[in-house]
């Protein structure tokens, strides 16, 4: 387990310390244990909306920068360095592992990415690989440049997708707005369903092991497209295998970050995971959705991306409504409800990032916390 949680139920430093590490804060929050303030990091934080990025961009393609540790490193590091954050999250993509699972994608233009030859039949699943996870070791290798060059100043965040999302690229073969197919797959192929499920959390927990090996902190797994499920499905259908997703990278000593989007209704069956973090998305006030996980376990969120366009005192005043619904509760970190899009200036994100450090204490320790700090596993 990381170095950077302290002993239990005692701060490594007083509350209010100055200089409690970026890192320490943002495990310590995972945890739901008391930090001197909320620590902030961004969803997509590198990306096409920052020049350094779109520089980088111009001489590689996106998964020539994931598979270069050295430039994945580089872009990891000058996104949450110039933003001021307290946590780095790997510069890669959730498809990669699909690969060395046997099929192959692109990201074309404009379009999003697009799998070649999408799984249709049981027997393209039945001849899916699961064998050879270790080609995806560049990401583990660019984790290690990262976390070397932060030590503890920075929580160190390795990720991948969920079982339901990633399979519903590999069915649909890209972005979709119905899922028809995956559904469809789910509804009448269960044991194929199934099968597709097991498989993919075999590669997953073999990658996320990789990149704790390699000093992520923290893992989150992102089902992006969950929220296109009824609360039914979810717990018939992917409930169970999330959940052995999410306890076996726990074993590795890490907390889990889980996050979806348009997921008001799924929250509970969320919960049930057992994952230390849910990230929510900005439909639910932060409040709201807190108090449906019961308060027993962290929450990551909320602000609109696309707050960061308004002028600054209306994104000031969505930043304290988030930090106000957070109330100072142990186990709030702050962040969008979903990624950052291209187009955002800059300046706003940073800004966002002064402010959060600036506000913070006007809404620290308002509320005993809730439900208890410890997470109970197993
Ligand atoms: O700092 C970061 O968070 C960047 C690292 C990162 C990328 N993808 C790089 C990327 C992360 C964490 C991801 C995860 C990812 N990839 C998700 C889950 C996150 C979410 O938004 O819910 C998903 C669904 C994907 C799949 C994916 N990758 C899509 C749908 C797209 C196209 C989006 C678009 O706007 O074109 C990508 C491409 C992608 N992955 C980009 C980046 C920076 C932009 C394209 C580019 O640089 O050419």
């Amino acid at each position: 387990m990381s170095s950077l949680i302290g002993n239990d139920g005692i701060l490594p430093e007083p509350i209010g310390a100055v200089g409690m590490s970026g890192g320490t804060r943002f495990v310590r929050a995972c945890l739901k244990r008391p930090v001197d303030r909320p620590p902030v990091w961004f969803l997509r934080q590198a990306g096409r909306y920052m020049a350094e990025y779109r520089e980088v961009r111009k001489h590689h393609t996106l998964v020539e920068i994931c598979k270069r540790p050295e430039i994945a490193a580089e872009v990891t590091i000058t996104a949450a360095e110039k933003l001021g954050v307290d946590a780095a999250i790997i510069f890669a993509d959730l498809l990669l592992p699909l690969e060395p699972m046997g099929l192959d994608f692109e990201f074309v233009a404009g379009e999003g990415p697009m799998v070649h030859h999408p799984l249709r039949t049981v027997e393209q699943i039945d001849r899916l690989r699961t064998d050879r996870a270790g080609e995806l070791e560049y990401v583990a290798k660019a984790i290690e440049k990262v976390a070397g060059h932060f030590g503890d100043q920075m929580g160190m965040i390795g990720f991948c997708g969920a079982p339901f999302t990633l399979a519903s690229y590999m069915i649909e073969g890209g972005s979709s707005r119905n899922y028809i197919f995956t559904k469809q797959m789910m509804y009448s192929e269960p044991a194929a369903w199934q099968k597709l499920l097991d498989k993919l959390v075999t590669v997953l927990v073999a990658y996320c092991k990789q990149q704790v090996d390699a000093g992520a902190d923290v893992i989150q797994i992102f089902d992006s497209w969950v929220g296109s499920l009824s609360v039914e499905d979810y717990r018939d259908y992917c409930l169970p295998v999330t959940t052995r997703l999410v306890r076996a990278v726990q074993e590795l000593g890490v907390p889990v970050i889980y996050f979806g989007v348009d997921t008001a209704s799924l929250l509970p069956a969320m919960r049930e995971t057992g994952a230390d973090v849910v990230g929510l998305d900005w439909r639910t006030p932060l409040d709201e959705g807190w108090k449906s996980l019961g308060y027993s376990c962290a929450v990551q969120g909320n602000l609109d991306p696309i707050t960061l366009f308004a002028p600054e005192p209306i994104l000031e005043t969505r930043v304290k409504q988030v930090l106000a619904q957070a109330a100072g509760r142990a186990g709030h970190i702050f962040n969008l409800g979903h990624g950052i899009v291209p187009g955002t200036p800059v300046e706003n994100v940073q800004a966002v990032v002064k402010m959060v450090k600036a506000f913070s204490p006007l809404y620290a320790q308002k509320l005993p916390v809730v439900g208890g700090g410890e997470i109970p596993r197993g």
